[in-house]
C-alpha cells in the first residue's frame, strides 16, 4: 500500500530530521501548531511509518517498534519543549507591552479658571447686592443718545471725537461701542421706578492703545442712586464703605474736584492704602458726583423732588491695586496660566 511506507532507519531519521527542523523554525505558537499537524499528527510521515508497523513481520516488530517509538518520542519532546519556550516568550512580550509605570505622574485634565476680572466683578456685585442694591445691565453696542446726549454731553464735547469713541457704521444710525457704563444710568431711570439703587458692571470700549496700562476694551462698574434727600455725604459714605470692603479696613478715599457733564458737582475719586503696590499713596480709581439735574430731567425724574449720586470705577485698576498685576494685557489675553493663579478668589 502506498500509504504504508517501508520502515527503514533512513526513512525514520529523515522524518525525524524534518520534524525537528520544522519545530526549530516555528517562530510562534501558531507556526508550531502547523508544524505539529505536518510532522506529528495523523497523516504525517512519522504517523504513517508508525502505521506501517502493522505490516512488519512479527520477528522484526520489536526492533522496528523501538525505532519508530523512539523517533516519535524525540519529536514529541521537541514539540513540548518548543511549545513551552514559545509560550514563555509570548507571555513575556505581552507583559512587556502591558507594563504600567506606577511611579509615573498622573495626567490631570486642566479645567481652566475664571478670569480674575470676572471674579472681582462678582465680588463687587455681591457687595452692592448685600446693601440692597439691584444689578442693572445695558447693551455694549449703544445709541449715541444714551452714551452722550442724554448724559448732557455737548455736541462738540471732545469725548465724542474719533480719538476716544468707536463709532459703528453706518454712521447715520448713531451707534457707538459704549465708552462708559454711564448710559445704564439713563436706561435705569427710564425703565425703573424711583427710588433707584443700581450697580452696573460691564465692558466699555475706547480707541486706546493696547499696552501695559491701556486696553481698548475694559471693565467698569457704575453706581446710581436716585432718592429723596440724597447728598454728597451719602456718596462719600458709600464709597468709603466699598473701599474698606474691597481693600481692607485701612483704605481711605478722597475727592478731587473734576468735571463730568452728567454730574454736578463732580469729583475724581482717589484711594489710599498702606500696602498698595509702590507703597502707601493716593491713586485715582474713578469718577463720581451728584447726578446733574439735566440728566434727571432727561430720565423723566423731577430734580425738585429727587436727587442722586453716581460713580464709575475700573475693575482692571481695582485688580491691579489688589493683586499687584502690573501688565493690563495679562487680564485681556485670557491665558489660563494667568487666570489659574487667582484660583476662585482674588
Ligand atoms: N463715566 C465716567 C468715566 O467713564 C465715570 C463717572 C461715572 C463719573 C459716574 C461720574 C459719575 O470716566
Amino acid at each position: 500500500m502506498s500509504d504504508s511506507p517501508l520502515i527503514t532507519p533512513e526513512a525514520v531519521d529523515a522524518a525525524v530530521a524534518e520534524a525537528l527542523d520544522a519545530v526549530a523554525a516555528a517562530a510562534d505558537t501558531a507556526a508550531l501548531k502547523a508544524a505539529r499537524a505536518a510532522h506529528q499528527a495523523e497523516g504525517s510521515p512519522l504517523a504513517k511509518l508508525n502505521a506501517s508497523l502493522r505490516q512488519v513481520a512479527p520477528e522484526q516488530k520489536a526492533g522496528f517498534g523501538k525505532l519508530v517509538g523512539q523517533a516519535r518520542g524525540r519529536v514529541s519532546q521537541a514539540f513540548v519543549a518548543r511549545e513551552a519556550e514559545l509560550a514563555a516568550a509570548e507571555t513575556a512580550a505581552k507583559l512587556e507591552s502591558e507594563r504600567v509605570d506606577i511611579t509615573a505622574l498622573g495626567s490631570r485634565r486642566r479645567v481652566g479658571a475664571r478670569n480674575p476680572l470676572t471674579l472681582v466683578q462678582d465680588e463687587v456685585a455681591d457687595l452692592f447686592v448685600g446693601m440692597g442694591w439691584e444689578i442693572a445691565e445695558g447693551p455694549e453696542l449703544e445709541h449715541e443718545w444714551f452714551n452722550f446726549d442724554a448724559l448732557n454731553f455737548d455736541v462738540d464735547h471732545p469725548a465724542r471725537q474719533m480719538q476716544d469713541t468707536f463709532f459703528v457704521d453706518p454712521v447715520d444710525r448713531h451707534l457707538v461701542m459704549r465708552t462708559h457704563t454711564s448710559p445704564v444710568q439713563m436706561r435705569s431711570m427710564l425703565t425703573r421706578e424711583v427710588p433707584i439703587y443700581i450697580l452696573c458692571p460691564g465692558r466699555v470700549y475706547r480707541t486706546d492703545e493696547f499696552d501695559s496700562t491701556h486696553l481698548p476694551v475694559f471693565t467698569q462698574y457704575e453706581g446710581l442712586v436716585v432718592d429723596k434727600g440724597i447728598t454728597m455725604a451719602n456718596l462719600k459714605g458709600t464709597l468709603d464703605h466699598v473701599a474698606r470692603e474691597l481693600f481692607g479696613a485701612d483704605a481711605k478715599t478722597r475727592f478731587r474736584t473734576n468735571y463730568f457733564p452728567f454730574t454736578e458737582p463732580s469729583a475724581e475719586l482717589d484711594l489710599w492704602h498702606p500696602t498698595f503696590p509702590g507703597g502707601a499713596r493716593w491713586i485715582e480709581v474713578g469718577g463720581c458726583g451728584m447726578v446733574n439735574p439735566n440728566v434727571l430731567r432727561a430720565g423723566g425724574i423731577d430734580p425738585e423732588v429727587y436727587s442722586g449720586f453716581a460713580f464709575g470705577m475700573g475693575i482692571e485698576r481695582t485688580l491691579m491695586l489688589r493683586s499687584g498685576v502690573e501688565d493690563m494685557r495679562d487680564m485681556a489675553e485670557g491665558d489660563v496660566r494667568f487666570s489659574e493663579q487667582f484660583g476662585m478668589v482674588v
